[in-house]
């Protein structure tokens, strides 16, 4: 199954909460998915119950330390299959950067852990880190979480850019799909927004809208994805409406 990279170079935009519950969602179609956090800020693993962990138990030992992925894996409470972020991803960077092939490590890595039934959703940093440029050489498809309003535009537009120079070097176009969050219909600054992605973005675009919900803001600090905390919300259902899209357009595959 597929590799997906969760990437926006603007922060804030919702990628860590569509990394979560898609991945949540996904489990609740019964894919086993495996979630990679490599972001130096480690909110996926935050917002999943886990921290304090030491550094060798975290996908920083893979690119500091040379540990093989797949002794890094944590199966949580919940079913779903996490390597941790940690904060020494920040040395990532300084220590690597300037390495030859430094940007194939992960895609070498996940080579002995794709199975056929487990999506790996890695959820990036929003910067074009080495870490990010792991992810990206990796990754079968992207995925962008945009929230609708100006500023994001403008960091989508930087971020489009972004994967039009990374392409030349990949030697293949990078597929992939924004999704549009954080999206309140009430607001004209969305509707402005969306008829303006429409436009520009026409088939890449899901049509499947993740709306503004309290519930998705507040279960990251009860460790929890949206479907066990709640499973009625608006938020559980737009997550599964899009996770069914991405699932019946071939996005997983
Ligand atoms: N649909 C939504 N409704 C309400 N709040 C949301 C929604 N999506 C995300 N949030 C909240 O917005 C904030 C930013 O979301 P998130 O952390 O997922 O963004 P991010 O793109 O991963 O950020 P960063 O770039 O810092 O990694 C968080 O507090 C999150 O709980
Ligand atoms: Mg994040």
């Amino acid at each position: 199954m597929a590799v997906v990279a969760v990437f926006n170079q603007k922060g804030g935009v919702g990628k860590t909460t569509t990394t979560l519950n898609v991945a949540a969602a996904l489990m609740l179609l019964e894919r086993q998915p495996i979630l990679i956090d490599l972001d130096p800020q480690a909110h996926l693993s935050l917002a999943l119950g886990v921290k304090s962990l030491h550094g060798d138990a975290c996908v920083s030992a893979f690119f500091l330390r040379d540990k093989p992925l797949a002794s890094l894996v944590r199966t949580l409470p919940n079913g779903l299959r996490l390597i941790p972020g940690h904060p020494d991803l920040s040395k990532v960077d300084s220590m690597l950067g300037g390495v030859k092939g430094v940007a194939a490590r992960l895609k070498n890595g996940l080579s002995e852990l794709v199975g056929a039934n487990s999506p790996v959703l890695m959820d990036c940093a929003p910067s074009l880190s080495v870490l990010t440029l792991n992810a990206l050489f990796a990754s079968d498809r992207v995925l962008i979480p945009v929230t609708s309003d100006y500023l994001a535009m403008q960091g989508l537009h930087r971020t489009e850019i972004a994967l039009r120079v990374l392409e030349k070097p990949l030697g293949r176009p990078i597929e992939r799909r924004m999704v549009v969050t954080r999206y309140a219909e009430d607001k004209p600054q969305c509707r402005d927004a969306l008829a303006t992605l429409k436009q520009r973005y026409a088939s890449e675009l899901a049509e499947a809208k993740i709306a503004d919900d309290l519930a998705l803001a507040e279960s990251p600090a009860h460790g929890m994805d949206i479907f066990a905390y709640a499973a009625d919300s608006t938020g559980a259902h737009d997550y599964r409406v899009l996770t069914m899209e991405l699932l019946s357009k071939g996005f997983f595959k």
